[in-house]
Formats: structure tokens, C-alpha cells, sequence
């Protein structure tokens, strides 16, 4: 009883400002300043290029509350679809007639407050004119009526009408095509017809087929779901799916809801949530319209969530007009504001789901650095369109702030996508990530990367071979020998006159490109092995690197009590460095130099790992370089003093950067095995009588930096058998077909040579199918490494059965 005489007393003021003027209207604006603060819904979505829409009541322009109406429309809504007014029946009073005026006057609207029009609806069931549903019609015939309909109807309104509803309806709920006047008359084929006709009137509106309860995964949307698979497939013009959500305050499955609204995504299509209302049976009170809320605002975040989602609209906004309490009866109150205008629970849970998302709105997000061997790294992160319009994006890979890859990314509007890079560092260290515009992660690379590209690594395994790609030649003279004592099996050997000379190691001209192999702007470390063998009565100094040539002079030198590092730059700054160190006849020593040219560098001199002198230089070199000299002066007159080194070099590496004191530990211990080198012997395995060993496979991984050399033995009764495998470089593999007659047990024997760090795994198989793995790692630079290491018994693979036995027979 009381609540009646307050709606009446409501009725009541809403009468008198409707027919009193000015004052009064500041009653109602005073009304709706209440319940409504700026940003709008339109205003909110409109960063995120969603727009959010209502229909537009039958002539809204001459209801008695028609200033409010509009004004309202116009400013939370930036998409109108008339709710009636484009239907048949009101476009099309007699077969001979079109009639727009109703229609114009929406899309009049709709064009002065900057909204879209969304065409509602080509070709349905209902809302049909009498003078076409009572006549019995061909199939001709009538297509032709339909195919007129839609070519000057969608003619008409070519470049207003930014959306058609082209088929509305059209499948029944178990999926089939519903039997409606036009597939009674036409067959299934006026579906597709109608998209083609609508596609040539107006090639840039966007097509879509609209209905009800497609919302979730079921009959009828899945149904939907094939003939757009077959219509894209066939080319037929569609573009989008409109999704009514006529729901109860109840709501429906949201997951279900997202999984449906992805699978038409995938295809491409535009989706649309295009006549949405949420209605609630019987009087609304608190708690329904909390529920209804609820559903409003899940709706829209799955929305939200969806890119391929161009717009959410209502199905009107104001309850006072809306379809629900006659189509019905019994239930009402379904749209956002109430039939007072007033905003409802709804209305704010949609604002506040918009700012939210608006709020999170991060071009970039979720950067992650994942490591996927010492030097690969995997970088992702997710890049994010917060813009309202699609967007191509350079997605940039920043390591200490240089862009080193990019990627081009297409997003729609909200869009979000995973972006992932690979990258191997070439150096170890400790480097700032980034992707786009997230604070940089840091990342330290471990492993011997400082080892992996020097600009010149001579060895002389077979002759004098350079191992890095920079293509540089080392020309032997002198009496230079390759002999069998040096650090990796095979070094170097010089009497006085031998020296090994670099073609331009420090400035190379190539083809009119400065090939530089250590440039003459930046640090540079030399390293190498040597032994010396001091002739008797000479006291040195003797050369061991030289490019001295005016007017730069560039030499380390030793005696028995030290060695001597130094240059001079175009400047006749020289930068010099003294160190005292007992060097025996016949040892090997390990000398690294660090220096650089024309940016401030450490001079370094590191004398079998240890640290022995530093000082800070910035040498401005004048011009190239001579020649690199190994064992050498490269001009003997200019500093006579000096004398031809005598002993053996071995692993010589020019880098063209300064390496640090770890990085030259690790080129130190790169090379540091040979006379450590290691045996692995496997236990002995039984065979059964008859079975013969039929395949060994060795795998050996090493630093990337390394070689090893594996001779691979197997024994059979004790006997070594000639296969013998050898693996050498890096990351190697070999196999080998046996045939090894019978035998009662066998073994492998691995002989490792060179390395700091192996990863050993055999696979053996017998002739009856068994097989047999081992594996062991090794790790010489840590100080795991032991010689003859017991591997344990294998465990055989297939069969099951274990079979080991102990010792040799
Ligand atoms: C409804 C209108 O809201 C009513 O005013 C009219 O009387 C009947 O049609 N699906 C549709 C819409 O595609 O065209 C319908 O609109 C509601 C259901």
C-alpha cells in the first residue's frame, strides 16, 4: 500500500515536468543527477574499442518522455539498433512500397550523437507484412521479392548502416533450419543468398547472422558453429555472429559462454552480443536486481576479455520501454535503468567493470626470462592493444638497451598476445632484458661463452689451423715445427728463428671492408699457452707476441725472471707493465693480455690464471697495426735487443674484447686437460650364450667452446676389438654397427681428452634386442674429475631384466 502511493506520487512529478517547462525540468535532471556520474558506459568502453549499444524504441521521438530518452541514449550508448523499425513490416507496407521515414530518423540520431547503426533485420520470420505471408508465391518468385528487399534496403542505407543483421533467427533449437515462411518457400539455399545479395549492396557493412540461445555451447550454436565452417569454407559473405542474450537474472554458463564465443572467434568472425537483457520474474527486489547485476557484469567482462567482441548491446535501457513484460508476462525489469531512468545495481556494475579493465590496460605485461641451455634464453612477455583501433606492433627484444630482435605483432582492439624470443648470448655475464616497454630483468649468463668466438684461435692439430671464422691466416717461417708436446696433444715448437706470423690479426683490410679481428677501437685480450726452453748463455728478453711498428709499438717479451707487456700509442703515451715471475725451462704457463685502443681498457697481464698486474689505459692508436708476431719481433732493428722465442706455443686466442679474470680461467681450463685426460670404463655385462653386442652409440657433450677427442674401446672376453670410435669437436656422436661374433661379457673403454665439462652417455644392443645405457658427467673445471671412473651397472632398458656381472673373465 505504501509503495503504490509512492510510485503515484513519482507518476505524479514526472507528469508535472513533462508539462511545465524549464524549472520543472531541473527536477528530472536533478533526478537522474542523482543516480548517474560522469564517465558514461560509452565514454568508458571507448578506449577499449568496444561499443556498447541499445535498441532504439519505436518512435522515440515522440514519447512523451522523449528529451529524456534521447538524452540518455545519447550519452551512454555509441551503437543503435532500431528495435522495430527496420523489420519488414515497417520498411515494406505493400509489395510495391518502401517506407524509411521511421528508419531515417533513427539513423538520424544515431549520426548526430556519433553512434553506429546496426541494422536490424533482412530476413526473418516475424514482423512480416500480411500482403507477403498471404500470398502464395514460386520459389522464383518470391526470391526475387526477397532479393529486391534486400538490395534496396541495404542500398539505401549504404555507408549508414555500419552492421546488418542480414538472417535473423533461423535455426530452431535441436539445430535444424527452422521452418519459417522463407525455408518453406526457398529451401535452405535463402540463408546464403541473402549474404551474398547484402555483401554486393553494400561491400563494407559488416554481415552478420543473428539469433537467440547460441549464447552457450549446445545443439543450436553448435549447429550455427558448422554452417559457418562451411560458409567460410564455401566463400559465402559472412562476417560476424550476433548472440541475442535474452537471459533471466539467473544468468547462464559463463565458461560455457567464453569457450562458444572463441570458437567462432577462430574463424574469424566479428561477434556481437546484440539484444541483451537480463529479466527478472514477478516484483524486483534488492536481491534479484544484485543477481541481475551479476549477470550484466559477467557478460560484459567475458565481452571485454574477447577481442573478436565489436560491441555489447541492450535490448533498450530504459524498463519502461522494453519488449520483455509483454513477450513475458510476469517477468520485467530487465534493462539497466529503471522505468524512472534511474540507474540500477546493473547499470554500475557495468561502469565499474569497464574501469577496471580500462585500468588495466598495459601495452606490456608478464616478462619472463627462461633459460634453455647456459647460453639460450627464452624471453616472453604478453603485449597488449589499449587502443580502440587495430594495431600493428614492433615488438622489440632490448638487451643492456640495444633492440637486437623485433617482431611484428597484429592485435585488435583489447587483444592481448603472447610474444617469445629466443636469443643465445655470446658472452657470458650479466645482461638487462626487456621486451617493450617492462622493467629490464637481469640475467647472468653462466657457462665459458667468453671462449666461444674469439677472432683468432690457431691450433695445430694438423698444421697451423684457426679455428675461428674470421678467415685469418697465421704464416709459419722460420724453423717452426708442429710437434707432439703440446697442451692439447700437439703445439707449436720454434727455435730462434721460428715465429708464426698473423696476416693483420689487428686491422685487416679485405675487399675495402675493415676486417677487424681486434679492432682498433676497443678492448682486447690475447691469450695463449707456452713453454719455453731458454737457450743456454742468451738472458732475453724474448718475443712472444710483437706488432711493433711506428708508431705503435706492441710487445710481450720474457726473460727467466718475468715478463714484460707494453705499447704505445699515436700519442707516445706508452703503457707499460713489469711482471716478475720465475719461468722453468720446460713448463707450460698460461699468459693472458688484456689492453685496448681508443676507449678507456684495463692492461692486464694474467699469468697462469692468477691476476699479476693491471693498470687502467685509454691509448689512441694513430693507425693500424703491423702483423701480429708469435715467437717473434716483427721488426727485429727496432728493438735488437730482443731475441726469437725458443720453446712451444699452443691454443693461441685473440678476442676482441677484455675478458675477465673468470673468462680467462675458463680459456685457461679449456685447455688444461691433456695431461689430465680421463678414462671411463663400464662394468662388464654379461651376454647370453649366442648373443652377440650388435650396436654402440657414444654420445659426448662437451662445452660448447671444446673439443674432445674420445677414442671409444669395446672389449669383448677381455679382448679388445679393433672398432674403435673417435669423437672429436664440441657435441659428438658416434655409431657404430658391430659384429662381434659371440662372446660371454663386454665393455666399453673411453679415453676422454680435452675438455673441462662432458655429459658421456653409450647405448649398447645386443643381437636378442636387449639394450643398455649409461651415462656420467664429468666435470674437470670443478674438480669432480677422476680417472677410470665406475660407471655402476647399466641398467638394460627392454627387457626388464637386469643382467650384470662383476669383473673381467
Ligand atoms: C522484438 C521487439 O522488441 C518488440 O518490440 C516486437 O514487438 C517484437 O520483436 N529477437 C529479435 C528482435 O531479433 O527483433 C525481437 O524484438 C526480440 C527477439
Amino acid at each position: 500500500m505504501h509503495r503504490r502511493r509512492l510510485v503515484v506520487a513519482l507518476a505524479v512529478v514526472a507528469l508535472f515536468a513533462g508539462l511545465w517547462g524549464g524549472p520543472k525540468a531541473t527536477a528530472w535532471a536533478q533526478q537522474e543527477g542523482d543516480v548517474v556520474q560522469e564517465p558514461s558506459l560509452r565514454e568508458l568502453a571507448a578506449p577499449t574499442g568496444l561499443r556498447i549499444g541499445f535498441a532504439s524504441a519505436n518512435d522515440f521521438w515522440a514519447l512523451p518522455d522523449a528529451a529524456t530518452y534521447q538524452r540518455l541514449a545519447a550519452r551512454e550508448f555509441d551503437i543503435l539498433t532500431p528495435e522495430n523499425q527496420m523489420k519488414w513490416d515497417s520498411l515494406r507496407p505493400a509489395p510495391d512500397r518502401f517506407d524509411f521515414e521511421a528508419a531515417e530518423r533513427h539513423v538520424a540520431f544515431a549520426a548526430a550523437h556519433g553512434m553506429q547503426v546496426h541494422g536490424h533485420t533482412l530476413v526473418w520470420h516475424n514482423q512480416l507484412p500480411a500482403w507477403l505471408t498471404t500470398t502464395r508465391w514460386t520459389h522464383d518468385a518470391l526470391e526475387g521479392v526477397l532479393e529486391e528487399h534486400i538490395r534496396r534496403v541495404v542500398g539505401h542505407f549504404r555507408g549508414r548502416v555500419a552492421v546488418w543483421d542480414v538472417v535473423n533467427e533461423a535455426l530452431d533449437e535441436d539445430g535444424r533450419l527452422r521452418e519459417s515462411f522463407w525455408y518453406v518457400n526457398l529451401g535452405p539455399s535463402y540463408i546464403e543468398k541473402a549474404f551474398t545479395w547484402a555483401r554486393e549492396a553494400d561491400p563494407d557493412a559488416i554481415l552478420i547472422y543473428n539469433d537467440y540461445n547460441i549464447e552457450v555451447v549446445n545443439a543450436k550454436s553448435d549447429a550455427l558453429y558448422e554452417m559457418m565452417v562451411d560458409f567460410k569454407r564455401r566463400g559465402v559473405p559472412v562476417d560476424g555472429i550476433g548472440f541475442q542474450m535474452h537471459v533471466t537474472h539467473q544468468g547462464l554458463d559463463y565458461g560455457s559462454l567464453r569457450r562458444n564465443l572463441q570458437r567462432f572467434a577462430d574463424l574469424g568472425l566479428s561477434l556481437y552480443i546484440t539484444e541483451m537483457d537480463v529479466r527478472i520474474p514477478g516484483e524486483p527486489d534488492m536481491e534479484r536486481l544484485l543477481q541481475q547485476a551479476e549477470v550484466y557484469r559477467r557478460v560484459l567482462q567475458i565481452a571485454l576479455q574477447q577481442p573478436r567482441v565489436a560491441a555489447v548491446q541492450f535490448w533498450g535501457f530504459t524498463d519502461r520501454y522494453s519488449w520483455v513484460p509483454q513477450s513475458f508476462p510476469g517477468q520485467g525489469a530487465a534493462l539497466v535503468f529503471d522505468r524512472a531512468y534511474r540507474a540500477k545495481p546493473a547499470y554500475y556494475a557495468l561502469k565499474e567493470v569497464l574501469s577496471a579493465f580500462v585500468a588495466a590496460f598495459k601495452p606490456y605485461k608478464d616478462l619472463q626470462v627462461v633459460q634453455r641451455s647456459p647460453e639460450r634464453y627464452e624471453v616472453r612477455a604478453r603485449v597488449h592493444n589499449t587502443g580502440a583501433a587495430p594495431e600493428v606492433r614492433d615488438v622489440a627484444l632490448r638487451i643492456d638497451g640495444q633492440v637486437v630482435a623485433s617482431q611484428r605483432v597484429d592485435l585488435l582492439p583489447r587483444e592481448e598476445r603472447p610474444v617469445a624470443f629466443e636469443h643465445t648470448f655470446d658472452r657470458r655475464g650479466t645482461y638487462w632484458v626487456t621486451v617493450g616497454d617492462l622493467p629490464a630483468v637481469e640475467v647472468t649468463v653462466p657457462g665459458r661463452l667468453g671462449l666461444l668466438q674469439p677472432s683468432v684461435w690457431l691450433d695445430f692439430e694438423d698444421g697451423v689451423g684457426n679455428r675461428s671464422t674470421s678467415g685469418i691466416v697465421a704464416r709459419p717461417s722460420g724453423a717452426v715445427r708442429i710437434g707432439e708436446t703440446g697442451r692439447i696433444g700437439q703445439g707449436i715448437e720454434f727455435d730462434r728463428e721460428g715465429r708464426l706470423e698473423l696476416d693483420d690479426p689487428l686491422h685487416r683490410h679485405s675487399g675495402g671492408h675493415e676486417m677487424l679481428t681486434l679492432p682498433t677501437r676497443g678492448g682486447f685480450t690475447l691469450a695463449l699457452w707456452f713453454k719455453p726452453d731458454f737457450p743456454e748463455g742468451a738472458a732475453g728478453p724474448f718475443a712472444l707476441l710483437d706488432a711493433s711498428r711506428n708508431p705503435i709499438y706492441f710487445a710481450v717479451s720474457i726473460t727467466r725472471q718475468g715478463l714484460s707487456w707494453y705499447y704505445e700509442d699515436g700519442t707516445d703515451a706508452d703503457f707499460q707493465m713489469d711482471v716478475p715471475a720465475p719461468l722453468d725451462d720446460g713448463q707450460w704457463h698460461h699468459l693472458a693480455v688484456t689492453g685496448a685502443f681508443g676507449q678507456p681498457g684495463v692492461m692486464a697481464v694474467y699469468l697462469d690464471g692468477e691476476l699479476r698486474a693491471a693498470r687502467d689505459v685509454v691509448a689512441s692508436p694513430a693507425g693500424p697495426l703491423s702483423p701480429l708476431v708469435i715467437g717473434h719481433d716483427a721488426d727485429p732493428t727496432y728493438f735488437p735487443a730482443h731475441v726469437g722465442f725458443v720453446g712451444s706455443f699452443d691454443e693461441v686466442r685473440v678476442f676482441p674484447w677484455i675478458l675477465t679474470a673468470d673468462e680467462i680461467r675458463e680459456v685457461m681450463a679449456s685447455h688444461a686437460y691433456a695431461s689430465q685426460a680421463g678414462t671411463h670404463v663400464t662394468e662388464w655385462v654379461s651376454l647370453e650364450p649366442g648373443e652377440t653386442l650388435r650396436s654402440l652409440t657414444v654420445h659426448a657433450s662437451v662445452g660448447a667452446a671444446e673439443r674432445v677427442e674420445a677414442t671409444v674401446e669395446t672389449s669383448l672376453d677381455g679382448q679388445s676389438v679393433s672398432e674403435r670410435t673417435t669423437l672429436t669437436v664440441g657435441d659428438g656422436e658416434a655409431t657404430h654397427p658391430l659384429a662381434l661374433g659371440p662372446a660371454r661379457c663386454f665393455r666399453i673403454r673411453t679415453v676422454l681428452d680435452g675438455f673441462s665439462a662432458a655429459v658421456l652417455e653409450y647405448e649398447a644392443a645386443s643381437s636378442s634386442g636387449r639394450r643398455w645405457l649409461w651415462s656420467t658427467t664429468e666435470d674437470w673445471a670443478r674438480g669432480s674429475w677422476s680417472s677410470n671412473v665406475d660407471l655402476g651397472a647399466p641398467w638394460p632398458v627392454e627387457p626388464a631384466e637386469t643382467s650384470t656381472a662383476a669383473g673381467p673373465l
